[in-house]
């Protein structure tokens, strides 16, 4: 069956707002023989719908959900909800569909939606193989390349096999490193700085895609001898909706990204999702996942903030100089976020994966 075959009803629910203290689901009967899937423009009428069931709070404060939580909520429906529920079959969103969202969401946003460039990089003696989605974009970011836009998206292939981001020892040893994969990836060439671009982020994640934010924590940057604590970036999360104890500092290693030893780089602030099974467990889901040992809690999403080139000295010493704009470059790995939405322990289980390792067992 189709996905459209297999709405016999549509449940919508909704998430009491943080705004209200707590984040009790309610579920209600706003329309039948719809199809499941969420969209922008179910979203409004979501929103504008009364749910049937008592709920504390306006219906402007609920915010509709996609299937994650939609799936999360179906455990706590009351049971004769339940007996209706059977007949609905929650459907998940495919890889090549979450790149779409991703990149018609920037587009949406005014970025301008550009080619994955090849992953042998051009002119570029720095690189053996494209590492990011920003590495075709990096004389824009120093200020010798003009563009017609300021704002772009992307879906980059990447090899992660050497150099300076060298993943080939990770694959095999966890579910999330794969040297081959897709950066989707949205930049700022002197727009837009850190707090859209957490604002985005935020949108997307929680808004668009549905994310449980009880699964989310944000790292930043704790700042040492050379560039100080980002502390704007952990005020941005918390405007916009993160709990304070949900954004964590961490050191250069983790929170300072740069492509190789010399170009743009700076400070960054990652998203990390907690896969467990319980997001109210403590002990599992607790900041000592984050960049701690194990794929329960993983990194989905990088957003740096360029604002520095290095550049290598005559004597072999480093130098560290502002761009001459300060810029936005994230990079989301699809397979991760992919996993997160398909709700699978591993990379591998992933519709993008998986069909390729199955081909391989058969031919085996
Ligand atoms: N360029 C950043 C990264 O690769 C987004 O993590």
């Amino acid at each position: 069956m189709r996905r459209s075959d297999l709405s016999l009803l549509n449940f919508h629910f909704g998430l009491i707002s943080e705004r209200l203290g707590r984040t009790a689901c309610f579920c209600g009967f706003y329309s039948f023989l719809r199809p499941l899937r969420f969209d922008p423009k179910r979203k409004c009428e979501v929103r504008k719908a009364k749910p049937t069931l008592p709920f504390r709070g306006k219906a402007s404060e609920i915010r509709p959900l996609t299937q994650t939580v939609q799936i999360a909520a179906f455990s706590v429906l009351p049971p004769a909800c339940r007996s209706l529920a059977q007949y609905v079959k929650f459907d998940l969103m495919t890889g090549d569909e979450i790149r779409e969202k991703f990149l018609s969401y920037f587009e949406k946003n005014g970025h301008k939606r550009v080619h994955s460039s090849p992953l042998l990089p051009a002119n570029d003696p720095t690189l053996l193989f494209t590492n990011a989605g920003m590495n075709q974009f990096k004389d824009v970011f120093l200020g010798v390349e003009k563009r017609d836009y300021t704002r772009a998206t992307t879906s980059q292939k990447c090899i992660r096999a050497g150099g300076k981001h060298n993943d080939l020892d990770e694959v095999g040893k966890t579910a999330r490193h794969h040297t081959f994969f897709e950066m989707l990836g949205n930049f700022s060439f002197g727009d837009y700085f850190k707090e859209e671009a957490i604002g985005f982020a935020w949108d997307l994640l929680v808004n668009e895609f549905g994310l449980d934010i009880e699964r989310l924590w944000f790292s930043v940057f704790e700042g040492d001898e050379e560039v100080g604590p980002d502390d704007e970036a952990r005020e941005f999360w918390i405007k916009a909706g993160a709990r304070p104890e949900r954004v964590l500092g961490f050191g250069r290693k983790d929170n300072f990204w740069q492509m190789g030893d010399t170009g743009p780089c700076g400070p960054c602030s990652e998203i990390h999702y907690f896969m467990g099974e319980d997001p109210s467990d403590p002990e599992q889901n607790s900041p000592h996942w984050v960049n701690g040992p194990g794929d329960t809690t993983m990194e989905i999403w990088n957003l740096v903030f360029m604002q520095y080139n290095r550049t290598l000295e005559a004597d072999g010493s480093f130098l560290l100089t502002p761009l001459p704009a300060p810029s936005v470059d994230t990079g989301m790995g699809l397979e991760r976020m992919t996993a997160v939405m398909q709700h699978v322990k591993t990379n591998y289980d992933t519709d993008l994966i998986k069909p390729l390792v199955e081909f391989a067992a058969k031919l085996a």
